[in-house]
């Protein structure tokens, strides 16, 4: 398939989250599509590529072009073989859950915890709910900052939030080796993104337990402001999944939330890589 043969359809009005119909992403190695997903990435912020069948291998090769992968510190979540990929499912093998069977169920964007935060994340739907449960919400945090007053942009100038991973999980147990990985990191509330050099609101959900300096009352307070005012129908853009659907979010100016479903009944099976990137500003 030709790179002229892509189109990007914007899928709400303010452009935030586009569609992308007619790439193959199981060629990494077409500089011209790569180029046009690239430029889609930058300009909606979140994209769909729709209609995807690649391998591993091909997916690892494909997100490896943004930058190098980052391996999860939830290393029995992993893909076997291929640890880039963390599986995002509730299929159980023996009893015991192959995936993450509930990640992000909470705004948050990826391991803000860490001092090198994941620059974007690759997520394909292999098999999601037949009742078309299971949605993600992302939220344009490059808008919620515009959308600021004067006076609150300046309030959040130069203050700094603590990210901290929650180091406990309802189907999991991290060991001590895995806890010592993840002390924690400082990011700036408003950082600018290195590529398009716009500035965005940076926070981190419950992963962000405070902003540094500031009286704690306070600090949940201004915390509270900002979510409140992010998570608007304005800024916010809800996803249904169809199988084949690769979802790659830029991380550095936009948060997601993963919806429930009935996990009971139905399969949600995923493969995510995740392009690590810079050290936030
Ligand atoms: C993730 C994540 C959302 C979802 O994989 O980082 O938050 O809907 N997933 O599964
Ligand atoms: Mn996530």
């Amino acid at each position: 398939m030709s790179a002229c043969a892509i189109q990007v359809n914007p899928l709400s009005d303010s452009g935030f989250f586009a569609e992308v119909v007619g790439a193959d992403l199981r060629d990494p190695g077409d500089d011209a599509q790569f180029d046009k997903i690239k430029a889609a990435h930058l300009a909606h912020g979140v994209i769909v590529i729709r209609d995807q069948t690649m391998t591993p291998v091909q997916q690892i090769a494909f997100s490896k072009r943004f930058g190098p992968l980052a391996i999860h510190v939830l290393e029995d979540q992993l893909l076997a073989g291929h640890p880039e990929i963390l599986l995002v499912s509730n299929k159980t093998k023996d009893g015991k859950y192959v995936g993450l069977p509930d990640a992000g169920r909470y705004w948050h964007t990826d391991q803000s915890y860490e001092p090198k935060p994941a620059l974007g994340s690759f997520l394909f739907a292999k098999e999601i709910p037949a009742d078309g449960s299971g949605d993600t919400l992302f939220c344009d945090m490059a808008a919620a900052y515009e959308a600021l007053s004067n006076e609150m942009k300046q309030r959040l100038n130069g203050l700094q939030g603590m990210h901290i991973y929650n180091h406990s999980h309802k189907a999991f147990h991290l060991s001590d080796a895995q806890r010592d990985r993840l002390p924690g990191s400082q990011h700036p509330i408003i950082r600018t993104h290195p590529e398009t050099g716009r500035k965005a609101l940076y926070l981190g959900g419950k992963i962000l337990k405070y902003v540094i300096d500031m009286d704690e009352a306070d600090s949940a307070a201004l915390l509270d402001t900002l979510y409140a005012h992010c998570m608007s129908d304005a800024f916010v853009y809800r996803h249904k999944w169809t199988q084949g659907d690769v979802v790659f979010w830029d991380n550095r100016c936009t948060m997601h939330f993963a919806q429930p479903y009935d996990d009971a009944n139905y399969t949600r099976h995923m493969h995510r890589t995740t392009v690590q990137g810079d050290v936030p500003v």
